[in-house]
């Protein structure tokens, strides 16, 4: 299976900047690449996005979406609004989500069940914070975060990607070792098995502080299936270099 490596611009980016980047990105790919590159840009540059990255490699995605369809909920974006400007992905569940908007494991599961609605892949964040971790509570975390979406959306479960971001290594140049992040990945992949009749394989992506040193020994790991990228993929060259470790 092709590894996926998404970027997460967070809050980055400007007209100016992003044209520089994507047009950076997509010129080194133009020699051919093996994996599934995204970029998962705010809402106000999709349509730049999709205007750039048309016929390249690179897809794009949102960074939300909102848990509702369509109705008065003043300032949120849908599902459809995203897939209107040809997004492939829409994260959901970013700790920063969690922890700045108060997002809670049900509402996350109906912004992914909105996503898939509209045939769009939410990528599914789950993690543990780092007093979690001290108290030995990693694997009862991230179950109960992945149980609430699986509850929602069984049916249709191959299709989501999951991102296991334990949260003490999102910015902070901490990242999981590859054995941490590999324990953590198996116990999402048994859930994962348990709860699908597909055969399918739902790649699992690692998040935290991943870059151009890091990344290769991560995505060796059997069931690290790719990579979301914060800070590193607001830097051509060193996503480039992601991207090529995961080829
Ligand atoms: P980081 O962010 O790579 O800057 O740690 C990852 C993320 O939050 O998705």
């Amino acid at each position: 299976m092709r590894k996926l490596i998404a970027g997460n611009w967070k809050m980055h980016g400007s007209l100016a900047d992003n044209e520089a980047l994507l047009r950076a990105l997509c010129g080194g790919l133009a020699a051919g690449v093996h994996a599934d590159v995204a970029v998962c840009v705010p809402a106000p540059y999709l349509a730049q996005v999709q205007a750039l990255c048309t016929g390249s490699p690179v897809t794009w995605g949102a960074q939300d979406v909102s848990a509702h369809e369509a109705g008065p909920y003043t300032g949120e974006v849908s599902a459809s609004m995203l897939r209107d400007f040809g997004c492939r992905w829409a994260i959901v569940g970013h700790s920063e989500r969690r922890q700045y908007h108060g997002e809670t494991d049900e509402i996350v599961a109906r912004k992914a069940q909105q996503a898939l609605a509209c045939g769009i892949t939410p990528i599914v964040c789950v993690g543990e914070t780092e007093a979690e971790r001290a108290q030995g509570d990693t694997e009862i975390v991230v179950k109960r975060q992945l149980a609430a979406v699986i509850h929602v959306v069984r049916h249709c479960i191959s299709e989501i990607v999951v991102a296991y971001e334990p949260v003490w290594a999102i910015g902070t140049g901490r990242t999981a070792t590859p054995e941490q992040a590999q324990a953590v990945h198996a116990v999402l992949r048994a859930q994962l098995r348990a709860a699908s009749a597909s055969e399918r394989r739902v790649r699992i992506l690692y998040g935290g502080s991943m870059n151009a040193g890091n990344a290769a020994a991560l995505l060796a790991q059997p069931d690290i299936d790719g990579g979301l990228i914060g800070s590193a993929s607001l830097r051509a060259h060193e996503f480039l270099q992601i991207i090529a470790a995961a080829s």
